[in-house]
């Protein structure tokens, strides 16, 4: 027995075009007219859009930062996430300090597993490096994760130097992994920091005053230089800036294989979030690292995006509320746990704001939020796109249903949105993961946490 879709137009990355689509068990079975077998459910979805299953490659669930843990855990996280039509996840283990690539996997899978409404995999992010922890990178191929992450941010914590960065990347050349960069310039950055609480400068908009944009671009343009070096990839995560773009550009233009990333808080939100009411602490929802910038930044961010420099939209989901956590930066701008939720609303505003907008076709929507990441990360054919054979990851999306996002009537587990009020055309009405009905009519209809760890393939075994 299986269920036909019926009635809908499917987009892929590179087509869009009228037929039904049968799944059995996990998969879809066939793609076409008249599929229909005895016993099969049908289910019309006359008008709507089938889009691929979306795929976030930048979470952060239970997360604690020392200071606090983020509001969303993997069983909030991925049920925003599925009801936002994101069928799989990518979410950073870390390392803590002195501890093994080893340990901080089975610290993930301890948070993740059977507590996941979506399919969920895992980058490795390395923040203490040595040579046990070079040759770990290998057994974390053998576990399905084949992608890493380095901080040049966040100074005496999380930051690595460019010794580690350059012997990073040159493993990962031979291993066949891809390493994502947090690109902001960690020294500069805490000094900016200490010198603006030593003028008593407090309030929220310190943050972003304290993170300037040259700080993104000089990371990025020496991450780039790292990496030609080691004659590696590299993948730039939660692109912000115009500058930051430019670097990439040039480093493609070198022949370096720079894939990029941005997230829907840079392309649709500015730096003006943060001059809330005289004596508000408004701003403090926004404080998030990279911080806002300028509108200049988000055209050109959208010039890239139609150009094919930027290749994904990922969320950078860290969600902390704005009651009890944010407020712990109340006198310090410096305290205020950084992070923004996003994962609930990626795809419907970019749906709205850039598919109805005029500034990207439903294609591109489809290679930016699901196809490109599946491919760079290992995941394609499997996820990533509408196919015979692949997972029935489908997300049922009506053009003409029109709403609000709101905290109110949001699932993802915080006290606010940063995208409050915002009008949204079209919604995700029906989301099927792997085969099971888990969204309908827009909400929620599995009692279970069906996701399951996705393990990846690697460069090499992709032939790359
Ligand atoms: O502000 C952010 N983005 N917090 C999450 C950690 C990171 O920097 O990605
Ligand atoms: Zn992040």
């Amino acid at each position: 027995m299986g269920i036909v879709l019926k009635g809908g137009k499917i987009v892929t990355a590179v087509d869009t075009y009228e037929s039904d689509i049968r799944i059995e068990g996990e998969k879809v079975i066939s793609i076409g007219k008249d599929l229909e077998k005895e016993g099969d459910e049908i289910i019309s979805v006359e008008g709507c859009y089938l889009l691929p299953g979306a795929i976030d490659p930048h979470t952060h669930f239970d997360l604690d930062t020392g200071s606090t843990v983020t509001a969303d855990d993997f069983c909030s996280g991925t049920k925003a996430a599925i009801i936002g039509g994101t069928t799989t996840i990518l979410d950073f283990a870390t390392q803590n300090k002195g501890e093994s690539l080893k340990e901080g996997l089975n610290n993930w899978h301890k948070k993740a597993d059977n507590k996941s409404y979506c399919d969920y995999g895992f980058h490795m992010a390395i923040t203490d490096w040595n040579e046990k922890v070079c040759a770990e990178m290998e057994d974390m191929i053998k576990e399905g994760v084949p992608s890493f992450k380095m901080y040049m941010a966040y100074k005496n914590t999380l930051q690595v130097d460019d010794g580690s960065i350059f012997s990073a990347l040159r493993k990962g050349k031979e291993i066949g992994a891809l390493i994502g960069f947090h690109c902001e310039n960690g020294d500069v950055i805490d000094t900016l920091v200490k010198e603006a609480k030593n003028n008593g400068n407090i309030h929220p908009r310190y943050h972003a005053i304290t993170r300037p944009a040259a700080a993104e671009r000089e990371a990025i343009s020496r991450v780039i230089q790292l990496a030609e070096m080691a004659d590696s990839p590299v993948y730039i995560v939660h692109l912000s800036t115009k500058d930051g773009l430019e670097s990439i550009i040039d480093g493609k233009k070198r022949g370096i294989k720079v894939y990029s990333e941005t997230c829907p808080q840079y392309l649709l939100l500015d730096d003006s979030c943060y001059e809330s009411e005289e004596g508000s602490f408004n701003g403090a929802k926004y404080v998030m690292s990279p911080p806002l910038r300028k509108d200049i930044d988000k055209d050109a961010l959208w010039r890239g995006i139609q150009n094919s420099e930027i290749d994904t939209i990922a969320t950078d989901h860290c969600s902390f509320n704005y009651k009890g956590q944010k407020d712990m930066g109340i006198d310090d701008f410096s305290k205020i746990p950084n992070g923004a939720p996003g994962v609930e609303h990626r795809l419907s505003l970019l749906y709205t704001n850039g598919v109805v907008n005029g500034k990207i076709t439903i294609n591109d929507l489809v290679a930016l939020t699901s196809t490109n990441a599946a491919k760079l990360f290992g995941l394609f054919p499997q996820k990533g796109t509408i196919a015979v054979g692949c997972d029935a990851d489908i997300v049922v999306l009506n053009p003409k249903e029109r709403w609000m996002v709101s905290a109110e009537n949001q699932t993802q587990r915080v006290d606010y949105t940063p995208y409050e009020g915002f009008e949204q055309e079209g919604r995700i009405k029906d989301v099927f993961l792997r085969g099971k009905q888990v969204v309908r009519d827009s909400k929620i209809v599995t009692e279970e946490p069906v996701g399951k760890y996705i393990p990846r393939k690697s460069l090499l075994e992709k032939g790359e």
